[in-house]
């Protein structure tokens, strides 16, 4: 299933299955698929120039546009936070994240500011999710936070407003950025760090091709508490195999 990435040359969006842009011509696009065994032939780790493709100066301008066959990947912006706020509000949502039920307005103002500075900083991506045919409407987030651009490798994080569960509709998103991951950010590793309890998180991420790597005791500590949690991590070289 193909997204939408933007051309270098022409910067018109076009779908990362093509191998040549239709508006200018240029071979630039790369599809992903390509880049990454092309990549894997010569060295596991693409070379670094290619890793800064994620918002080229980091400016709202630049932040690319993903698109699934159901889903919109856009970057979320002020006027989102009442969406935020509507499924943020909701313990089952916040059950397994490290944030508490908001209660007010300005904490997803303030979330929807984080997400805009670490990008603006290049430290991390975070999309708004929306339905195509309601593009005005945000879902649902997700995206890479802690980049570690030394390592090539960045977490993955995601949640959906509770009336969209179960219809495949995180498996379709993560496909999309799983690939702008590994080609546009250059990663080699993908990691997430999920509460043992979240089954959901689980079979998502076992479902998109993620390892369990291990159990981590008391591994982070929120809500006045230490949690432990379980690692998974997709690698480069394992997604390739499967994605070739
Ligand atoms: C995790 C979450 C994003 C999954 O989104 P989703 O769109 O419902 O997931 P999908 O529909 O793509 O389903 C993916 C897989 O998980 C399974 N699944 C989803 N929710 C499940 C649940 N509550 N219990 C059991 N399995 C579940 C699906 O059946 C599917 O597996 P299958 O195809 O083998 O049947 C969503 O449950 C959520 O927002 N949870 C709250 C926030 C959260 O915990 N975020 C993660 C913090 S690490």
């Amino acid at each position: 299933m193909g997204f939408l990435i933007e051309c270098r040359t022409c910067g018109s969006q076009v779908s990362s299955t093509v191998k040549m842009c239709p508006n200018c011509g240029e071979r630039s696009p790369e599809p992903y698929k390509d880049r990454l065994s092309a990549g894997a032939k010569k060295d596991n780790r693409p070379p670094l120039s290619e890793s800064m493709t994620i918002g080229a100066g980091g400016s709202p301008m630049d932040f690319p546009v993903l698109e699934t066959e159901r889903l919109r990947l856009r970057m979320p912006t002020r006027s989102d936070a009442s969406d935020l706020f509507r499924y943020f509000s909701l313990d089952e949502v916040t059950r397994y994240y490290d944030l508490d039920s908001f209660t007010e307005i300005r904490q997803a103002e303030e979330l929807i500011y984080t997400w805009s500075e670490r990008y603006a900083h290049r430290e991390g991506i975070r999309w708004g999710i929306v339905l195509k045919p309601s593009p005005g409407r945000v879902i649902g987030t997700c995206g890479y936070h802690n980049w570690a651009k030394a390592h090539r490798k960045a977490e993955i994080g995601f949640e959906l407003a509770p009336e969209y569960w179960r219809r495949g509709l995180m498996t379709e998103a993560l496909e999309a950025i799983v690939g702008y991951g590994f080609s546009r950010m250059a990663l080699n590793r993908i990691e997430a760090y999920i509460d043992p309890d979240n089954f959901a998180s689980r079979r998502l991420l076992e479902n998109a091709g993620f390892s369990e790597e291990g159990y981590l005791r008391d591994c982070f500590f929120e809500k006045g508490r230490f949690a432990d949690a379980v690692l998974f991590a997709l690698i480069r070289r394992d997604y390739v195999e499967v994605h070739p």
